[in-house]
């Protein structure tokens, strides 16, 4: 097949990309307009690598950008379609660009795959959250459940969701939607929190724990993330969603607690500082339906976890990029007042 990946250079899409050109025949172009989280590096094994790189290429541009998108999907057998802004706590500072890529963009590549006009169909996958489900304090989403997203970052999504079944049903395109639950593990930006702490502890800075720390979420990691939305792409039915489950429900402090335990570093790090405005305190999903059709995720939680540590400490350079330049602000601002304002814990 030939792929449009689009948001391939950011964490996860590089991730489907390394492994997909890997176990594959696949020949896949990325779109991706290298914002401040899409990063080439992440994809440099596929420029390098000979039996890679003749079956790769990569595009700089936006997913707004309607006559480029055009001609790429035109020449594509299927879109994947990864692109979006993905951090809640910068979606409470502004939202608009989480609006633009999650919906003008995603109405572009669906706009473009409908008016590609050669009688092949092309598949669609949108690749969401389980942040569309909203705060699920007991129980698990299931896929028919109501979208409830409470952070703007969740609504882009919910939206972009929304946009995605609606061309199905009206125009028939063949299009599916994963709901991936957090996911972790190399190439993850630092403004997530797995990376984050762990950064930060590597440094002996502190570790910048939300409220009480007792919020759940489900850990995914990477690979199991990406391997699913390639088996979707392969075997999943036409305007299906599927909730992709992870191997790790766990409060942030026992997130946090084993992250130390790693890289050996004293509880007396974490700080318990004021709480993100709207924070949804568990997520959950039920994993059945993927689960009939064929798949689960495969790494447990620890093993998960000490590879993404050990990840982290073998590549300082790639960080320590990231959390450079327009970092500085974003953390001043994000963190100044908020460790200021902080206790034990
Ligand atoms: P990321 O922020 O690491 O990567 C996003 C990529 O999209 C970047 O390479 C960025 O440059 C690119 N991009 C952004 N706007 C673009 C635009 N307008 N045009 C072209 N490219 C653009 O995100 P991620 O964590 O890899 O997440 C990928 C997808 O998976 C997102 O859609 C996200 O909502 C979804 N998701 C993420 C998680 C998670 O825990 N990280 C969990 C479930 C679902
Ligand atoms: P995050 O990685 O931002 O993912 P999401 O908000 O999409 O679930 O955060 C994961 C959890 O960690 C969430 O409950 C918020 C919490 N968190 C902190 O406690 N401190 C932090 O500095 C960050 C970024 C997140």
């Amino acid at each position: 097949m030939r792929l449009l990946v689009t948001g391939g250079a950011g964490f996860i899409g590089s991730s489907f990309v390394r492994r997909r050109l890997a176990a594959t025949d696949d020949e896949i172009v990325v779109l991706d307009k290298l914002t401040y989280a899409g990063n080439r590096q992440n994809l440099a094994e596929c420029e390098v690598q000979p039996q890679l790189a003749n079956r790769f290429r990569f595009v700089l541009g936006d997913i707004c950008d309607a006559p480029l998108v055009q001609d790429l999907v035109a020449d594509a057998d299927a879109v994947i379609n990864f692109a979006a802004e993905s951090h809640v706590d910068r979606s409470i500072m502004d939202a608009e660009a989480f609006l633009r890529t999650g919906v003008i963009g995603v109405h572009t590549l669906l706009e473009a795959v409908r008016r590609a006009t050669d009688g092949r169909g092309r598949r669609f996958v949108q690749v969401s959250t389980d942040e569309v489900y909203g705060d699920k304090p007991d129980g698990y989403s299931h896929e028919g459940d109501a979208l409830r997203p409470r952070s703007p970052y969740a609504s882009a999504k919910a939206a972009g969701e929304l946009l995605v079944h609606s061309y199905h049903v009206t125009h028939g395109i063949d299009a599916l939607i994963t709901r991936g639950s957090n996911t972790y593990g190399p190439y993850q930006h630092p403004e997530k929190v797995i990376p984050l702490f762990i950064t930060n502890a590597l440094d002996d800075q502190p570790l910048p724990l939300y409220g009480d720390g007792r919020q759940e979420r489900d850990w995914l990691f990477v690979d199991d993330h990406a391997d699913a939305i390639g088996f979707i792409l392969d075997r999943g039915a036409i305007g299906q969603t599927y909730n992709i489950r992870g191997t790790g429900q766990l409060p942030n402090r026992e997130v946090t607690a084993r992250i130390l335990s790693l890289v050996d570093r004293p509880w007396s790090l974490v700080r318990r500082v004021p709480d993100r405005p709207g924070h949804d305190v568990r997520y959950a999903m039920d994993g059945t339906r993927l689960e009939q059709l064929g798949w689960r995720p495969s790494v447990g939680f620890d093993d998960g976890l000490a590879r993404t540590v050990a990840w982290f400490r073998d590549n300082t350079d790639w960080w320590r990029k990231a959390k450079s330049g327009d970092w500085l602000d974003y953390y001043e601002s994000q963190y100044a007042w908020r460790l200021a304002n902080s206790a034990d814990a």
